[in-house]
C-alpha cells in the first residue's frame, strides 16, 4: 500500500506513541485528583498546553482540548452564537467548509439564525476555491455574530488570506473562527499575530493519535465568550468538561513540536514530491485537468494535488489501483456517495466532480512512492480505458 491520503489523516509518529505511552501505563493519574500521581498528570499537561500555546502563537490560557476539529468547530461556532449574551443572530460561511462547519449552521438556523454562505473563485480563474473576499466582505453585516473561514481547503488545498479576512471581520465587531485542521502543522501560524479569534485544529492531521483537538480561544485582545457545548465536572475552566487526557496531550504537543521543527525542510521535500507525481501522470494520463490553485504558488497547500481523468470515474480508479490510497472526494464525507460538494461550489459538473481524484502528500512519503504510485495509476488507467 502507498498512502497517498494525508489530507485524510496521517500514521501517527512512533515518537509521538514513545512521548505517550509513559502516561497511559506508568502515570496513569487522573489530572484532576490532588495527589501525586495526579499533580504529575496535571503537570504534564499544563506543559503540553505551553508548547502547543508557544508553537502557535497563542497565550497557554487560551488552549482547550477537545475530541477533535468536529468537537472544535462546533465548540466555536454554537459557543458564540449560544452564548447568553449574543445579540447577534447571523453567521457567514464559506461554500467549501468541512460539513463540520455547514453542518453546524445548518443546524443553528433552526434556532433562529440566518445564514450567508458565501462563495468561492470557480474553477478555471486563478486562485480557484479561494473565497471570493469582495463577497465575504459584502455579506458580513452589523448583526453578524461569527465568520468561519478554513485556513486551507482539505480537498484541493486552495489557502485563505486569514490576515485580510481578520481585518474585515473585526470592523464589523464580530468573531471569526478559522478551521485550520489542513494547516496546522503543514504550514507556520501565528494565531496573534493573524489576530483570528478561534482556531481549530486535530492532532491526526499531523503525525498525532485520533481522538485528540483543540480550539484555540482568544487569539487576539478581544474576550470572546462561549457557551459550553458539554459540561460536566467544570474542566478546563469549565469551557469543555470531562477528564483530561494526559496521554492525548502529550501527543497532540509533540507531533506539533515535531512538525514545527521539520516544517520547511517537509515542505520542500512534500512540494517535490507532489509535483513529480502530477508531473508523472500528466506524462501518462492525456487530458487530465488540475482542480483549485496552480501548484506553483503559495496560495496552494504543498502536499495537495486534485484533478480531474477526462473519462473515468475516480471511484473506477480507485478500485483499480488499490495499491494506492488516495480519495475521490473529502474522506471525512465518504459515507455520502454524493459528489463533492467543495468542486460542485468551485463550478464544475457532476460529471467533472466524479471523475476527479484527490492526493495528500505527506512526511512519510518518498520520492520512489511517486515513481511507483504513478506507474501503478497509469497502468490502472490504460487498464479501464481499453475495457471501456
Ligand atoms: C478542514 C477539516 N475540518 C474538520 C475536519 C474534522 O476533523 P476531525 O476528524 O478531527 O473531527 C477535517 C477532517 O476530517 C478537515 O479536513
Amino acid at each position: 500500500m502507498i498512502y497517498l491520503d494525508n489530507h485524510s489523516t496521517t500514521r501517527c509518529d512512533t515518537a509521538v506513541v514513545d512521548a505517550m505511552l509513559p502516561w497511559l501505563t506508568q502515570e496513569y493519574g487522573n489530572p484532576h485528583s490532588s495527589h501525586a500521581a495526579g499533580i504529575a498528570a496535571a503537570d504534564i499537561i499544563g506543559r503540553s498546553i505551553a508548547t502547543v500555546a508557544g508553537l502557535v502563537g497563542a497565550k497557554p490560557d487560551s488552549i482547550v482540548f477537545t475530541s477533535g476539529a468536529t468537537e472544535s468547530n462546533n465548540l466555536a461556532i454554537r459557543g458564540v452564537c449560544l452564548h447568553p449574551r449574543q445579540k447577534r443572530r447571523h453567521i457567514v460561511t464559506v461554500t467549501t467548509e468541512h460539513p463540520a462547519v455547514l453542518d453546524v449552521v445548518e443546524d443553528l438556523k433552526r434556532d433562529g439564525f440566518r445564514v450567508t454562505i458565501v462563495p468561492v473563485i470557480q474553477s478555471g480563474s486563478p486562485g480557484a476555491g479561494i473565497v471570493d473576499i469582495d463577497r465575504l466582505a459584502a455579506a458580513i453585516d452589523d448583526d453578524t455574530a461569527i465568520v468561519s473561514v478554513m485556513a486551507a481547503n482539505n480537498e484541493v488545498g486552495s489557502i485563505a488570506p486569514m490576515r485580510a479576512i481578520a481585518d474585515l471581520v473585526h470592523d464589523r465587531g464580530a468573531v471569526l473562527h478559522c478551521d485550520a485542521t489542513q494547516v496546522l502543522g503543514r504550514s507556520p501560524i501565528d494565531i496573534a499575530a493573524m489576530d483570528i479569534d478561534l482556531v481549530s485544529g486535530s492532532a491526526h492531521k499531523f503525525y498525532g493519535p485520533k481522538g485528540i483537538g483543540v480550539l484555540v480561544v482568544g487569539g487576539g485582545d478581544r474576550r470572546i465568550r462561549l457557551r459550553p457545548q458539554i459540561v460536566g465536572g467544570g474542566q478546563q475552566r469549565g469551557i469543555r468538561s470531562g477528564t483530561m487526557a494526559p496521554a492525548m496531550a502529550v501527543g497532540l504537543a509533540r507531533a506539533l513540536e515535531i512538525c514545527t521543527e521539520s516544517m520547511d525542510a517537509d515542505r520542500v521535500r512534500i512540494r517535490a514530491m507532489r509535483d513529480t507525481l502530477w508531473q508523472r501522470l500528466c506524462d501518462g494520463i492525456a487530458g487530465i485537468e488540475l482542480n483549485g490553485p496552480a501548484l506553483g504558488g503559495d496560495d496552494r497547500l504543498a502536499g495537495n494535488l486534485n484533478f480531474r481523468l477526462p473519462t473515468i470515474e475516480g471511484e473506477s480508479w480507485m478500485a483499480a489501483a488499490a495499491e494506492v490510497a488516495f480519495s475521490t472526494g473529502s474522506a471525512c464525507s465518504n459515507v455520502d456517495p454524493t459528489p463533492s460538494h467543495v468542486l460542485m461550489a468551485m463550478g464544475l459538473s457532476e460529471s467533472e466532480a466524479r471523475r476527479s481524484a484527490r492526493f495528500g502528500i505527506g512526511r512519510f512519503n518518498t520520492m520512489d512512492e511517486m515513481e511507483r504510485a504513478s506507474a501503478i495509476l497509469v497502468e490502472a488507467r490504460d487498464r479501464l480505458a481499453n475495457l471501456a
